[in-house]
C-alpha cells in the first residue's frame, strides 16, 4: 500500500478524473492533511469547499457513528429521524419562504432536481444561466454550465432551450466593460434574450451562483442580482440560487444569498452541508413544492440516514462555535493582507472575495491571465506545506477556501508561505 497509488489508479481509475494534487493522503485533521510520506499541508482548498469544519470534525464524525450503530440505510421505504431533523434545521438558516427540502448525493444532482421542480411547478420549459458559471457535470447541469467550454466538449447536444446571459464577473467583463462605467449591459443582454429568443412566459427558471465559484470566485454586483430578482418575479420566472459552493458559512453568511438580501425561489446546497459526507439538497417554500405531486421526483440513496445525520452535526457545531462570524472575520483579515501584498507583486491582478470564499487573480503585464504564474506559485506553495487550487476560464485565479474555524495563526502562517510564492 502507499505510495504507488499512482499507478495502480492509472489501471483501473478513469483518466477523465482529474485530481488537483498528487498528494497521497493517509490522514487528515482538521486543517491539515498528511501524506503517505510523512509531510504535513494545509489544505485551503477544503476538500473543493467541502470540509467546512475542517478534515474529520470530531461532532461530525460522533454523529455519524451513532446513526450508523442504528441505522444506514432506508432507501425511502421507512422514515427516519436525522432526515426530518436536518430539514427542519435547514428551515431555520435559509432565506426567505424556504421551508421545504429534496436530498440529494451531490450537487449535480440537486441541481437536476432543481430544474425539474422548476419546470414542472410553472409549465415551462426555458432555463437561463449565465456564462461562466459552474453547475455540475450531469447533462442537464452540464447545459447551464460554461465555466469552460472543454466541459461541455464531446457532449453536445446537450438540453434543449437553454440560454445563456453574460455572468457579472467584472474584472473579465465579457462585454468588455469597466464596471466603475458601465450601466449594467450584462443585465440589459439578458434582458435581449427575453425579447429576442425565448419569450418570458416560456422560460421557467434562472440559475444563478450568487458568488461565482468554479468560474473565477467572483461576487457580483449586488445591483445586477436585484434586477434579475425583479425580472423574474415580475415575469413568474423561478430564480434558483445554486449556493452548491458558497453555502453553508463559506462566505460568512449560512448563504451568500444573504449578503445581497435575495430571496431566491428554490436555493440549491452540497458541498459544505455534511463536512464531506455525500450529501446535497434542493429546497423551496412549502406553497412551490407541493406543486409537483408525489412521485415526481425519486432518489435511493439521497439524504441518506448517515449524511443526514452528519449535516445536522455540522450546522449544529457552525452555530456553537460561531463559525459564520469566524469566516467573515477572517476572510476580512485575509483581503486585508491580501491587497497589501498587491501593491507588492504586479503578478496579482485582482482581489476579491466575501468570507473565505477568495479568489486572487493571476496576470500578465498586459493584464491577461497568467495561468503559468499561478501553477508555479502552486508548486511553490505545495513544496512549503500549503495546498492552494485554481479556477476561472483561464485557470489563472486562485482560490482560498480553508475551513470556516481557521485560526488568524494559520492564515497568517498561509499567507506568508503564500506570499514567499509570488514572484
Ligand atoms: C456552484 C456549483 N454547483 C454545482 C456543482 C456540482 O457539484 P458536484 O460536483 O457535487 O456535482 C459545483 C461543484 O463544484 C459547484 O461549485
Amino acid at each position: 500500500m502507499g505510495n504507488d497509488l499512482k499507478e495502480r489508479a492509472k489501471k483501473h481509475i478513469t483518466p477523465a478524473l482529474v485530481f488537483h494534487t498528487d498528494i497521497e493522503v493517509e490522514k487528515a485533521e482538521g486543517l491539515y492533511v498528511e501524506s503517505a510520506d510523512g509531510k504535513r499541508y494545509m489544505d485551503f482548498s477544503s476538500g473543493l469547499a467541502t470540509a467546512n469544519l475542517g478534515h474529520c470534525p470530531p461532532e461530525v464524525l460522533e454523529a455519524a457513528k451513532r446513526q450508523m450503530d442504528s441505522l444506514v440505510h432506508s432507501g425511502c421505504i421507512f422514515r427516519y429521524a436525522s432526515q426530518v431533523e436536518l430539514a427542519e434545521r435547514l428551515a431555520e438558516i435559509t432565506p426567505g419562504a424556504i421551508d421545504m427540502f429534496f436530498f440529494s448525493n451531490s450537487g449535480a444532482e440537486a441541481i437536476e432536481g432543481a430544474i425539474k421542480l422548476a419546470r414542472h411547478a410553472t409549465g415551462r420549459q426555458g432555463i437561463i444561466s449565465f456564462v461562466g458559471g459552474f453547475h455540475g457535470r450531469t447533462m442537464g447541469a452540464l447545459t447551464l454550465t460554461t465555466s469552460s467550454a472543454k466541459y461541455r466538449r464531446g457532449f453536445h447536444p446537450l438540453l434543449p432551450s437553454v440560454y445563456h446571459a453574460p455572468y457579472p464577473y467584472c474584472y473579465r467583463c465579457l462585454l468588455g466593460r469597466i464596471r466603475k462605467d458601465c450601466s449594467l449591459e450584462c443585465y440589459e443582454y439578458l434582458e435581449g434574450i427575453l425579447r429576442h429568443q425565448i419569450s418570458p412566459e416560456d422560460v421557467a427558471c434562472m440559475v444563478i451562483e450568487p458568488v461565482l465559484g468554479e468560474g473565477g470566485y467572483a461576487p457580483p454586483p449586488p445591483e445586477v442580482l436585484f434586477r434579475i430578482r425583479d425580472l423574474c418575479s415580475r415575469n413568474g420566472i423561478l430564480l434558483i440560487a445554486d449556493e452548491v459552493q458558497s453555502g453553508f458559512g463559506r462566505t460568512g453568511r449560512w448563504f451568500a444569498s444573504e449578503h445581497y438580501g435575495l430571496e431566491p425561489d428554490i436555493i440549491v446546497m452540497a458541498k459544505g452541508i455534511a463536512s464531506g459526507f455525500p450529501l446535497s439538497a434542493f429546497g423551496a417554500s412549502s406553497r412551490l413544492m407541493s406543486k409537483w405531486p408525489p412521485g415526481a421526483h425519486g432518489t435511493t440513496f439521497g439524504g441518506n440516514p448517515v449524511s443526514a445525520a452528519t449535516a445536522v452535526a455540522t450546522i449544529d457545531k457552525i452555530r456553537k462555535d460561531g463559525l459564520l462570524e469566524n469566516s467573515a472575520r477572517l476572510g476580512e483579515y485575509a483581503l486585508s493582507r491580501l491587497h497589501e501584498m498587491k501593491n507588492r507583486h504586479a503578478i496579482i491582478g485582482d482581489i476579491r472575495g466575501l468570507g473565505l470564499m477568495i479568489g486572487v487573480e493571476f496576470v500578465k503585464a498586459d493584464g491577461s491571465p497568467d495561468k503559468a504564474g499561478l501553477e508555479r506559485l502552486m508548486g511553490r506553495c505545495l513544496d512549503n506545506g500549503l495546498i492552494i487550487i485554481e479556477c476561472g476560464p483561464g485557470k489563472n485565479v486562485a482560490r482560498l477556501m480553508p475551513p470556516l474555524n481557521v485560526t488568524r495563526e494559520e492564515m497568517d502562517a498561509a499567507l506568508s508561505i503564500f506570499e514567499e510564492a509570488l514572484p
